[in-house]
C-alpha cells in the first residue's frame, strides 16, 4: 500500500509540495483547504493527475475540505495560514494564524494521530510551538521546516558568490526563522575547503546578511506573497528522509529540552530525520561569538512565543 501525504493548505507552497511529492512518488496525496478554496485545489489535483503520464508517476492526488479524508496520513505538511495584509500588525497576523493552526492541529490530532508533522506556516517557530501544544504529540513527531530552507539559501548564495557547484557547499544555519538566524561560516566548507579560507571576511558578512534577509528579498520582488519553490523543496527533503529512512541530518525547528541551553522552545538545530521522525538533535560546540548570536535568536523566538495566547 502506498504511503499517504496530507497537505494542509493548497496555496502557493501546497501546490508545489503536491507536484514534488507526486514526482518523487512519495505516496498518495490529499490536499486539504478551506471550503471557499477547495474547488481550486480540486482543479490543481486534477491538473496534477493529468500531468502523470508525462511526469511518469503513479499517485492518487485529491483535494478536500473535510479532515476525515486525511485519515491515517503518514506525513502531514502544514502551510495553511494567512499572509500579512495591509494595515495588519505582526500581532494581528500571529493571532489569525494561531487560530488556523489550532484548528489544523485539532483536525490532525483526530484523524492522523500517527503522522510525522512538518510545519511551514509563519511565524514558523511560534506556529510549530502552537501545533505541538495543541496536539500534545511526542516531540519526535513534530518539527518546523525553516532551517532546511535557510541552509539551502546559505549554500546557494555561497555557490553564486564563489562560482562553484552548490553540490560542494556544505554548511548549516541555526536558530529561529527570522533576521537573527545564525549561519555558521566557521563550519561551512566548499569541497572540503573551509569557507573562511576562500572567502574574505567582507564576502562572508555579505553572505550572512543576504541569507538572513533572503525571505524579504523575495517578498520585495514579488510585491505580494512569499517564496514557494524553495520552501516546498525543503519540506519535501524532510518528508522524504522520514518516509525512506534516509537519516538525513537537517536543520529543523525541534523542541529543545536542555540542548543548546534551551528549554521548552522549538528552534532551528541540526536534527537526524529517520523513520522514527526527529530522532536526535546534534549539539555543536559554539564559540563565544556564535553563542551570543544564538542567544539573540532564542530571545526573539521566546518573545514571539510568549505573545501566543493559547
Ligand atoms: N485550513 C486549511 N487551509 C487554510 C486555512 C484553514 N483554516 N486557512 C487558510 N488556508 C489555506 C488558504 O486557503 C491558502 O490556500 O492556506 C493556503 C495558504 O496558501 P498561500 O496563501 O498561497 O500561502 P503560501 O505562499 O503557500 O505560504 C503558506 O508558509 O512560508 C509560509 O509565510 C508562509 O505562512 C505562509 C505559509
Amino acid at each position: 500500500m502506498r504511503k499517504k501525504i496530507a497537505l494542509i493548505g493548497g496555496g502557493q507552497i501546497g501546490q508545489i509540495l503536491a507536484m514534488l511529492a507526486a514526482q518523487k512518488e512519495l505516496g498518495d496525496i490529499v490536499i486539504l483547504d478551506v471550503p471557499d478554496y477547495v474547488n481550486v485545489c480540486k482543479g490543481k489535483a486534477l491538473d496534477l493527475m493529468e500531468m502523470a503520464p508525462h511526469g511518469n508517476y503513479d499517485a492518487s492526488i485529491t483535494a478536500t475540505s473535510d479532515y476525515k479524508d486525511i485519515a491515517g496520513a503518514d506525513v502531514v505538511i502544514v502551510t495553511a495560514g494567512k499572509p500579512r495584509e495591509a494595515g495588519m500588525t505582526r500581532e494581528d497576523l500571529l493571532n489569525v494564524n494561531i487560530k488556523i493552526i489550532t484548528e489544523v492541529a485539532n483536525g490532525v490530532k483526530q484523524y492522523a494521530p500517527k503522522a510525522f508533522c512538518i510545519i511551514v506556516t509563519n511565524p514558523l517557530d511560534a506556529m510549530v510551538y502552537v501545533f505541538h501544544k495543541v496536539t500534545g504529540f511526542p516531540k519526535h513527531q513534530v518539527i518546523g521546516m525553516a532551517g532546511t530552507l535557510d541552509t539551502a539559501r546559505w549554500r546557494a548564495f555561497i555557490a553564486m558568490e564563489l562560482g562553484v557547484s552548490v553540490a560542494d557547499v556544505a554548511g548549516t544555519v541555526l536558530g529561529g526563522h527570522g533576521p537573527d538566524m545564525v549561519p555558521l561560516p566557521r563550519l561551512t566548507t566548499v569541497g572540503g575547503v573551509p569557507l573562511t579560507e576562500i572567502a574574505s571576511p567582507e564576502q562572508i558578512d555579505r553572505l550572512v546578511t543576504r541569507t538572513r534577509e533572503a525571505g524579504t528579498e523575495i517578498v520585495k520582488l514579488f510585491g505580494k506573497g512569499s517564496a514557494f519553490f524553495s520552501p516546498a523543496w525543503s519540506a519535501i527533503v524532510i518528508a522524504e528522509s522520514y518516509l525512506k529512512d534516509k537519516r538525513r541530518v537537517l536543520p529543523c525547528a525541534a523542541l529543545c529540552e536542555g540542548e543548546y541551553g534551551v528549554n521548552g522552545l522549538f528552534i532551528g538545530v541540526p536534527c537526524l530525520i529517520s523513520a522514527k521522525g526527529m530522532e536526535k538533535i546534534f549539539e555543536i560546540k559554539l564559540t563565544e561569538e556564535e553563542k551570543a548570536q544564538f542567544q539573540k535568536t532564542v530571545a526573539s523566538v521566546t518573545k514571539t512565543v510568549s505573545e501566543c495566547k493559547i
